[in-house]
């Protein structure tokens, strides 16, 4: 798919057939994050593929945004440490940037692939941390199921236009 057919496709989806993704086509997507820019290339994004049933299911217990999904095969969950970025000349922390570049690679390249994403930010983390398993030092900054969507949306719509956002020269 050519890259602004991508950017254009790229829609939440929250309906999804059973039919889990292949392995090799998994691969690929996180490869495509695995390229993504970080901080001085200190790449501290790592991904866990969840496909167990019990384990998906347990996940979307954790999410717990009831009646909006239905069941999706299977998750990545994003994770990084802290200590795995930097911060920048005003002392933030940037290893939210870096966790965004990554994750966005990640679910571009699932819609290059013909599959559907939903960036979820809303889920208890110290739950999900607790069936993952995933260590203390980590923060888990976003999940997404992946499937195959039940029914396509279309093109993404509902934007501002360039007119609202571009300030030329000044603000
Ligand atoms: C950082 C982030 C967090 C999000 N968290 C959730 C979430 O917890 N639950 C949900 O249903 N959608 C979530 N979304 C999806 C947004 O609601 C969605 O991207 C937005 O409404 C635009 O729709 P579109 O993705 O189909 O273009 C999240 C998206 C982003 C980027």
């Amino acid at each position: 798919m050519d890259f602004y057919d991508v950017i254009k496709n790229r829609r939440s989806y929250r309906f999804y057939e059973p039919k889990m993704p292949e392995q090799e086509t998994i691969e690929r997507i996180i490869d495509a994050a695995r390229l993504a820019p970080t901080w001085a290339n200190f790449q501290g994004v790592e991904y866990i593929i969840v496909q167990e049933p019990d384990n998906v299911s347990r996940i979307w217990k954790a999410i717990g945004q009831k009646n909006k999904f239905e069941s999706a095969p299977m998750f990545v969950v994003g994770i990084i440490s802290p200590s795995d970025s930097g911060k920048n000349m005003n002392d933030e922390q940037y290893y939210g940037v870096d966790f965004g570049i990554c994750f966005e690679h990640l679910i571009l390249a699932a819609t290059a692939e013909g599959l559907g994403t939903c960036w979820i930010g809303w889920f208890n983390e110290e739950k999900i941390k607790e069936i993952l398993k995933i260590p203390q030092k980590y923060k888990v900054l976003g999940l997404t199921p992946l499937g195959y969507p039940k029914k396509e949306k279309g093109a993404v719509k509902d934007r501002k236009s360039l007119d609202n956002l571009i300030h030329k020269e000044k603000f």
